[in-house]
């Protein structure tokens, strides 16, 4: 840093005595400081002692030539980035290509003419300075692609972790619950015991679900599968699903279905209306009624979850569909639910279908709508 505020120093390697008092008087009246050399072997000990910012170097000199000695300059620990530009009387394109190779930026031919040296000096320390930078910044961004790759990588092992090792503990859970019900001797107890056992165990399966399904989402995997289903025997499986939830909030669930028939991912739409009619129970009071309706539109159908409950107040209404956002209300005791992500799945499964979801205005209670094209 103390380097950049002192004048930039050239050294001029040239035998010639004529052209280096040329150089130095050129460059020192811009400002430079101008450090000289009589030779190739002088120039090189300068170089070391010195650290120059840029250096001209004559092509033939008595002991070591130019090009050598531009060789030896970038092989030192401090060398390769300085520019060095070579002087010479030679004009064919073989001196070029040599002073190329052997490392050099620029090319100057005698006589030496001031206002051209300065130019190509500052252009030369400049381009130096340039590529420095933009090395800087590569290595920057290929730091920051390795660690986003490690995370990548970390969040896709905690996925497989998730699928793997929890969903399958999750499923015996509930397999174990039902075992147990089948079990004609045993108490009320211990048989409500069981069914809420079998519930939260869905429930969660249903978050781990949501979870991942988000985060494929957010990478662009989430991929539908539409096909023609049927939507009766969908929206059944999803009430019995989740029976012991309504039962236990005393809400009836029903269903009036006007088309039979939607283009949709057959498990992606099962768990957006799980996830609907849950959370639809969920904010019903007691004695209510969850209700399923499907109804032609044009170019679609639209599945509405409607409740009683206490709606959504419309300035919340596009938050909610973002992930990790829950409600707060005494009304709403966050426990019971799971972590704000059901809604967020819901918006990405729809759209990954090609179809829309919102929050309709019709109170009391929520009215979600979900509209899915019909695919030929
Ligand atoms: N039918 C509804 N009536 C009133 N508020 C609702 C309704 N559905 C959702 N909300 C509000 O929207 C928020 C987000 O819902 P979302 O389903 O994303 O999360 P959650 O149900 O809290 O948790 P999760 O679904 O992950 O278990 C809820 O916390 C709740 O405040
Ligand atoms: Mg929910």
């Amino acid at each position: 840093l103390a380097k950049q505020e002192l004048p930039p120093v050239v050294l001029v390697i040239d035998d010639n005595e004529a052209n280096r008092a040329l150089a130095k008087g050129a460059l020192e009246d811009e400002g430079y400081s101008v450090v000289l050399a009589a030779g190739g072997e002088e120039g090189l000990e300068a170089f070391t002692r010195c650290h120059p910012d840029c250096v001209l170097l004559d092509v033939r000199m008595p002991d070591v030539d130019g090009f050598e000695v531009c060789e030896k300059i970038r092989g030192l620990p401090d060398g390769a980035g300085v520019p060095v530009l070579f002087l010479t009387a030679l004009r064919d394109v073989d001196t070029f290509d040599h002073a190329l190779r052997a490392g050099g930026d620029d090319f100057l031919t005698k006589p030496i003419r001031p206002t051209e040296l300065l130019v190509r000096v500052q252009t030369a320390m400049k381009l130096r300075r340039m590529s420095v930078e933009l090395r800087e910044h590569y290595d920057l961004l290929r730091r920051q692609r390795d660690d986003l790759l490690r995370v990548q990588l970390q969040k896709e092992r905690l996925s497989a972790f998730i699928v793997h090792d929890l969903k399958n503990p999750v499923g015996s859970m509930d397999l174990n619950a039902q075992l147990l019900l089948r079990d004609p001797t045993l108490s009320d107890a211990s048989r409500s015991a069981a069914t809420q056992i079998r519930s939260s165990a869905r429930n969660l399966n249903r978050m781990i679900l949501d979870l991942l399904d988000v985060a494929k989402a957010d990478e662009g995997k989430l991929t539908a599968r539409v096909a023609r289903i049927e939507l009766s025997p969908l929206v059944d499986r999803v009430f019995v699903d989740l029976s012991a939830s309504a039962r236990d909030r005393r809400i009836t669930l029903a269903a009036s279905l006007d088309v039979l028939r939607v283009s949709a991912d057959e498990n992606l739409l099962h768990r957006i209306l799980v996830n609907l009619v849950e959370n639809a129970i969920r904010h019903s009071p007691a004695e209510t009624t969850v209700l399923v309706r499907s109804t032609q539109v044009e170019g679609g159908v639209d599945l509405r979850v409607i409740d009683a409950g206490t709606g959504i107040d419309p300035r919340l209404r596009d938050q909610i569909f973002e992930p990790f956002v829950q409600i707060d209300s005494p009304d709403h005791p966050r426990a019971r639910g799971g972590r704000g992500l059901g809604l967020s799945f819901c918006k990405k499964a729809v759209q990954a279908q090609g179809g829309e979801i919102w929050v309709e205005d019709v109170p009391p209670g929520a009215t979600f709508c979900v509209r899915l094209p019909d695919v030929p």
